[in-house]
């Protein structure tokens, strides 16, 4: 029997300007990647975080790959990044020809542990020559990619001390944090270069859509030209490198502009949302609730509680799989990317707080247009398996 009941995961509100300004790029034919709103995008997104210049790609993905080369990672570097993370970021650091160091959660937060970054430079590499290599691999190690997941920003001040020290290059994958703040400063401008993702299941969506946000003038410039398949003369065909087709259209910037007039309102949703969910299962058994760290504002994109006994995934996917059979949407976290086939043999950094955190988190519908009555059927539904 299927249930008449579906409350998605996460799902775009679309609520404003948005057929407005998509209808101007439809009424004037500026619908590819020339055009006034990807500009405005741009410096919109760039304004909010604080960053000097942002450039607008087709996708998260394409934003991540860029930001590793126009920051110069080579083939055969090393870059630390979260093990707990969609899968994008690791593939885009492959991309390179380069090699992810995996580095494990801490267990609060569910965020890079900062202090095992630390931990790994310190102990595990070597400075020689102005330059910092790995003393098992033998490989340069390039750059910190830390992923802040699910809405909530990673502790970065140890990190950022750390890569001034060793000369790394600090690549923020702020794709689920837009909005996020950490020490009062926004996610997406606290390291060299950051990426954003807007595709539908994101706080703002523009289908699907990306950007990068740097205040490095020449970084972004080379970003615009690789996006635009690095053509070096504007009436010829002229390449002067190999580039990519991976601009933002105007379609979509029109879309992500009209959403972001709506961020701070969307954010202010998503934390009610935490709160009810937070509030309502106060006191349940067996039971860990998302929370932030005193430091942190988060946007909490995606509600993810832990659930049951350590060592065991069997209550959490329980619970999933019962909300599912009733028309709640609900997940489990990434399996940590050090687990996954093609990243069995690549170096991993920590001990098991990740796979712990694979095992027992659920993730809990938290779209914007979430109604009290579906919040309070998932509550329902949440305190009925934990009687059980
Ligand atoms: C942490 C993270 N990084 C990167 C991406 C990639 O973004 P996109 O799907 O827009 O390519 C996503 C999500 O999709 C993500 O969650």
């Amino acid at each position: 029997m299927t249930s008449k009941v579906d409350i998605p995961l996460s799902v775009p509100e679309i609520s404003g300007n948005e057929w407005k300004y998509i209808k101007e790029c439809l009424d004037t034919n500026w619908v590819s990647y020339l055009g006034s709103f990807v500009d405005q995008f741009e410096d919109t997104i760039a304004d909010y975080v604080g960053a000097k210049h942002g450039v607008a790609t087709v996708n998260g993905t394409a934003a991540l790959h860029t930001a590793l080369l126009v920051a110069g990672i080579e083939a055969e570097d090393e870059v630390l990044v979260s093990t707990l993370t969609f899968i994008a970021p690791v593939n885009a650091i492959r991309y390179m020809g380069a090699w992810p160091v995996f580095i494990d959660s801490e267990p609060k937060y569910l965020q890079m542990d900062a202090n095992k970054v630390v931990e790994f430079l310190e102990r595990e590499c070597r400075w020689t020559s102005g330059a910092l290599y790995n003393k098992v691999t033998g490989r340069r190690i390039k750059a910190i990619l830390p992923v802040h997941i699910l809405g909530h920003p990673v502790d970065m001040d140890p990190i950022v001390e750390i890569a001034r020290k060793y000369d790394l290059i600090v690549i923020e994958d702020a794709a689920e944090s837009l909005g996020a703040r950490y020490k009062g400063k926004k996610v997406g401008h606290l390291g060299d270069i950051s990426c954003f993702s807007f595709n539908g299941n994101k706080v703002i969506t523009t289908g699907g859509g990306g950007m990068i946000a740097t205040d490095n003038e020449s970084w972004a410039l080379r970003a615009k030209h690789l996006t635009t398949q690095a053509k070096s003369d504007k009436l010829e065909y002229l390449h002067d490198e190999i580039g990519y087709n991976y601009r933002m259209n105007n379609i979509q910037a029109a879309m992500g502009l009209a959403q972001m007039e709506k961020l701070n309102e969307f954010i202010d949703k998503k934390r009610q949302i935490a709160a009810t969910y937070s509030e309502g299962l106060k006191g349940v058994p067996n039971l860990v609730l998302m929370c932030e760290d005193e430091h942190a504002h988060s946007t909490y994109w995606l509600y993810t509680l832990l659930v049951g006994q350590l060592d065991s995934k069997q209550s959490s996917r329980e619970l999933i799989k019962q909300m599912n059979q009733i028309g709640i949407h609900s997940r489990p976290l990434w399996l940590p990317a050090h687990l996954q086939k093609m990243y069995g043999d690549c170096l991993f950094y920590g001990t098991n707080c990740a796979e712990n955190l694979y095992d027992l988190a659920v993730q809990l519908p938290s779209s914007v247009g979430l109604t009290d009555d579906q919040a309070n059927y998932v509550l329902t539904a949440i305190r009925d398996n934990c009687k059980q």
